[in-house]
């Protein structure tokens, strides 16, 4: 639903916490969590990491600060991470890669966030010799956000999750939307986060909490993240306030991913015959549809939307991200292809 008259199509993050959310911050039962006293934050984790099938959980503030803690514990210093040169540990996540968990990103190419499985074994680096990082660790996203939304296929996950298991290399997922990725594929998402030994996931993006991710992994890999999140500033106190939105969103707010996927189908399908935008339908995999324009540069053409009270996102001079979340409906879906009809007329 609009909101102040507005659709705005530029992110999942933009969705608001939704009413029973603000009652559970209301009521949420807290204590000191560096203490290990929040019984709100500990319910959180644990029901994540039971569904994810992991051992242990951390509430992290963010996306980014579960990646970096990930890498740094996983690879560290002067140790190669090989991940996908789009991804958004590389590429939008302030170079913590290299600045706080001091790795190396060996940055390789792919098919829609699928590295070639040849080019992984070929840039692996494991015989130590005296000039050669060493590789401890293969990252993936899924669902990849500069790809569109894509979703790895788990036949390709098992197939990395055996070079990895060849060579000894810890396997990471950059999961923000992890559960996007299961609800497309209609799985069960343990499917998915079997093959990694960590991974992290958004609560703020589609799951509509206000905050957080959750990273997670074996006990005592998760021991050793609970010390770096202090490290870097992430000890917080009372956080069941932000924490209890988080349990709502692992409890009730998965299954209606599948409403987003369905509505970024129908925008796409609503706009497929506009000559002027290249668009595959069949690329639209779950809630991003990215407009690859013709005749016009993104920046006029995001203009031109915003002027009908539609927003989205540009991704370069010509490709233009639009991406449906909780609080878009079917008349913002009407509403943006007509403003986008309008434009191109
Ligand atoms: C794929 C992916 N990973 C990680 C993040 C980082 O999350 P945060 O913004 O909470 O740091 C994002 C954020 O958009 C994302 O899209």
């Amino acid at each position: 639903m609009s909101y102040k008259g507005i659709s705005d199509f530029r992110s999942d993050t933009v969705t608001r916490p939704t009413e029973e959310m603000r009652k559970a911050m209301y009521n949420a039962e807290v204590g000191d969590d560096v203490l290990g006293d929040d019984p709100t934050v500990k319910k959180l984790e644990e029901i994540s990491s039971e569904k994810l099938g992991k051992e242990a959980g951390l509430f992290v503030p963010s996306g980014t600060m579960g990646n970096t803690i990930a890498l740094k514990i996983a690879a560290g210093e002067g140790k190669e991470v090989i991940l996908e040169e789009r991804c958004h540990i590389l590429n939008y996540e302030s170079g913590n890669i290299s600045r706080i968990a001091k790795s190396l990103p060996r940055a390789l190419p792919s098919d829609r966030g699928e590295i070639p499985l040849n080019l992984i074994e070929k840039n692996i680096h494991t015989s130590l010799r005296d000039h050669i990082p060493e590789t401890k660790v293969i990252s993936l996203e899924d669902t990849h956000n500069n790809w569109g939304g894509s979703i790895l296929s788990l036949d390709y996950l098992k197939n990395v999750k055996s070079i990895a298991d060849k060579h000894h290399l810890h396997m990471h997922l950059d999961g923000a939307r992890i559960f996007n990725a299961s609800v497309a594929q209609k799985i069960d998402v343990k499917e998915i986060s079997k093959y990694f030994d960590s991974i992290m996931f958004c609560l703020s993006k589609g799951l509509s909490a206000p905050i957080g991710s959750i990273l997670t992994g074996s006990k005592e890999f998760i021991k050793e993240a609970r010390f770096i999140r202090k490290f870097l500033g992430g000890g917080m106190r009372q956080i069941g306030i932000v924490a209890a939105p988080g349990i709502v969103s692992v409890e009730k707010m998965i299954d209606r991913l599948e409403e987003d996927h369905i509505r970024a189908k129908k925008l796409a399908e609503k706009i497929a015959d506009i000559k002027e935008i290249d668009m595959d339908f069949d690329e639209v995999k779950t809630n991003f549809i990215i407009l690859k324009l013709k005749t016009m540069d993104s920046l006029t053409f995001l203009k031109k939307l915003e002027s009908k009270k539609v927003l989205a996102l540009p991704l370069s001079n010509e490709l233009v991200r639009v991406v449906t979340h909780k609080d878009i409906d079917d008349s913002d879906i009407n509403i943006a292809a007509k403003a986008i009809r309008e434009i191109f007329r």
